[in-house]
């Protein structure tokens, strides 16, 4: 690369970590105070198991815990980095952000740090956030967190929502490297990010600051989500093929925002993407929303699935409605 070649800019990934809660819940735990089983929980969603946090473990903490595993894991510091985004929808307070309060628990003062709100698809939001940001060529290097506890926002009466979600956090350190404009470079190469509002009552939060002055419980009407989610994300999918002119086939790995295991493979199936591809974490970890896509992407990286090259597709849908992908070659 020359200094008068064209070139692009890419955000690579450098960094993952992740962090669990040590408590993990299973189906026949829920057996006990819920009219549910073990079996309709597994055929109807693939969840076995989900991780709470302590009551004394919040967002915060969680995504701190990943963030300080993904600097370690990328042999970088705070120092290192230039701006903090933090996918949440479950913020320990009101204001200020989880990202100022795990920019202060990471001692850095220096560079930005703000929350991005799109639910599950956050991650996949806050991702293309932080690679714009990087593009543009005013900032250097990013973490990008998601991390959630949805455990406080469930009615833990309402079967129907509350075996469906977990807890979580993970993290990625993304960084400004020079690329040759192609599908070979790697960092992300594309997203696509999408929102309807006109969905609002079929995925919500039934409280607020500014509405009934209390945190509110999780409300969803399943069925209507899981109607929508298998075209929405197959069309956002296809839309990264597109732009970078590559092809299921190409795909190394699929992973996919972590709800529900007959959307997974449905979505799979509809865009072509072979089964052996796709990663799966719903069975361990429930839908931990925006942590969903990074907690996977780190189990499957650690066992030694994601290697350097590869070519990664993500996507998630969720609350709002909003849906997203975005296309890295890790
Ligand atoms: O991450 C954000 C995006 N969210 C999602 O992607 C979630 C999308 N939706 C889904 O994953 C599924 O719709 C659910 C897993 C929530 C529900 O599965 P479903 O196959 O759509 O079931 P359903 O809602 O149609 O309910 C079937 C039956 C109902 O009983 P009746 O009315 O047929 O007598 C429910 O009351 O299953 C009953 N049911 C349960 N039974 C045992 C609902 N929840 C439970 C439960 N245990 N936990």
């Amino acid at each position: 690369m020359t200094d008068e070649s064209p070139g692009k800019l890419r955000s690579v990934v450098v960094g993952l970590g992740s962090y669990l809660p040590k408590r993990i819940v299973s189906n026949a735990d829920l057996e006990k105070s819920l009219d549910t089983t073990d079996a309709w929980i597994v055929q109807r969603t693939g969840i076995r198991q989900r991780h709470i946090a302590a009551s004394d473990e919040p967002t915060s903490q969680l995504g701190l815990n990943a963030a300080k595993a993904a600097l370690a894991d990328a042999g970088l510091s705070a120092a290192d980095l230039d701006l903090v985004i933090v996918a949440t929808s479950t913020p320990d307070y009101t204001f200020p952000s989880v990202a100022t309060q795990i920019q202060a628990g990471l001692g850095m003062t220096h560079g930005a740090a703000f929350d991005v709100q799109a639910v599950c698809s956050g991650f996949v939001f806050a991702l293309a956030t932080a690679d714009k940001f990087l593009l543009s060529g005013s900032h250097k290097r990013a973490l990008v967190i998601g991390a959630e506890t949805f455990s406080r926002l469930l009615d833990w009466t309402d079967r129907t929502t509350c075996v469906l979600f977990g807890d979580g956090a993970a993290a990625v350190v993304l960084e400004a490297q020079q690329g040759e404009g192609t599908a070979q470079d790697r960092g992300v190469l594309t997203s696509h990010l999408r929102s309807d509002g006109r969905h609002r009552e079929k995925l919500y939060v039934d409280g607020g600051p500014s509405t009934t002055r209390t945190v509110g419980h999780l409300r969803m009407a399943g069925r209507e989500v899981f109607r929508h989610a298998v075209g929405m994300v197959a069309d956002v999918v296809n839309e990264a093929f597109a732009a970078t002119g590559t092809t299921a086939s190409e795909l190394d790995w699929f992973v996919p925002h972590q709800a529900n295991r007959r959307i997974i493979d449905a979505s799979a199936e509809k865009l072509g993407i072979a089964p052996e591809k796709i990663v799966v974490t719903v069975d361990m970890h429930g839908n931990t929303s925006a942590a969903s896509i990074p907690l996977a992407l780190a189990v499957a990286r650690d066992d030694g699935r994601i290697k350097r090259g590869d070519l990664v597709m993500i996507e998630a849908m969720g609350g709002g409605f909003t849906w997203a992908s975005a296309l890295i070659r890790w």
